[in-house]
């Protein structure tokens, strides 16, 4: 979007516009940089805490994906008091603060607009230390491909716009999007990670992609990936979100696949507030898999990456 638009450069800037990292980092300090992102959408749920919840969790999710910890966050509100509710706006903003607390975060304000589509998210400062920023690019041949939700999300909240999904698939579904990615990350930096993003709009593809650009090539085990189970009988009548198809015209040329079958599906749901992807050393697995139980915290080792084919993703 920023294409043609002169931005005036500055040496502190360690991750900018250039990349397709999740959040920008600024140096500070030799040993602090400031990590920055904004996040902010539509209610995907009619439950206003719950999306509160949800749009938080997904906000600060960038900053865990670059291995920082969050520290500070802006409210960013878009609702109007003449349409809805005041109740409702204090319900998204009484969820957003729960998930704020939970991450440790410091609630320094925000900004409303009046406007007749209700939106929410939070803007979030986190700190790092310049060396140990965790990029999108960086994994090594052999790196073992972990994912820390499962797929389907996307599949999942069409269906609830449709109010085609169970209640017990719907709760499941949302306390899954509004876990933050802060106990995954903590595991994520207890070990050597090369590399790490989370899984968003893009889907798994998409975001993998980013991770391998043309320089290697990874493999993902069909029969490991995890998914929400709803989701198979969502895909196999047809009732797939608009963002899948576009993902899918967009990355299927990266693609190796025998068939095209719901994994091929899974692979291009855009998800929201989704998991952590990481390439992790494979020697250190069984430090990772100690740490994930001490932690907590739900994993799945899904592939790995590999020197060939280059730029291609191999469903095996
Ligand atoms: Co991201
Ligand atoms: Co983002």
């Amino acid at each position: 979007m920023l294409c043609g638009i002169d931005i005036p450069a500055d040496e502190n800037v360690i991750v900018g516009i250039e990349g397709f990292e999740d959040a920008g980092v600024y140096k500070i300090t030799d040993e602090i940089a400031l990590v920055q992102t904004i996040d902010f959408f539509t209610p995907l749920v009619d439950d206003p805490y719950w999306f509160g919840q949800i749009a938080a969790a997904n906000a600060l999710s960038d900053i865990y994906a670059m291995g920082a910890v969050p520290k500070t966050a802006l409210n960013m509100v878009c609702f109007s008091p003449k349409r809805f509710d005041i109740k409702i706006l204090k319900e998204i903003i009484r969820g957003g603060a729960d998930k704020i607390r939970e991450a440790g975060v410091s609630l320094l304000g925000g900004h409303s607009v009046d406007d007749e589509e209700i939106k929410y998210g939070l803007s979030v400062t986190g700190i790092v230390h310049p060396d140990k920023i965790m990029l999108n690019e960086g994994a090594l041949p052999g790196d073992v491909l972990i994912l820390t939700k499962p797929l389907g999300i996307g599949i999942l909240s069409t269906a609830i716009k449709g109010k085609t999904l169970n209640e017990e698939a719907m709760n499941n579904l949302v306390s899954v999007m509004a876990r933050l990615n802060k106990g995954a990350s903590e595991v994520m930096l207890s070990v050597r990670t090369h590399a790490a993003t989370d899984v968003t709009g893009f889907g798994l593809a998409g975001h993998l992609k980013e991770m391998i650009k043309e320089t290697l090539g990874v493999e993902i085990y069909r029969e490991k990936l995890p998914y929400f189970r709803e989701a198979v009988e969502l895909a196999s009548t047809g009732f797939l979100p608009g963002g899948l198809y576009r993902n899918r015209n967009f990355y299927r040329e990266h693609i190796i696949s025998s068939q095209e079958d719901f994994f091929y599906d899974i692979i291009f749901d855009p998800q929201t507030s989704g998991g952590l992807l990481m390439a992790v050393d494979p020697e250190d697995m069984k430090k990772f898999a100690d740490k994930a139980v001490q932690l907590n915290v739900e994993y799945w080792a899904i592939g790995k990456f590999v020197a060939d084919p280059k730029g291609k993703i191999t469903l095996v």
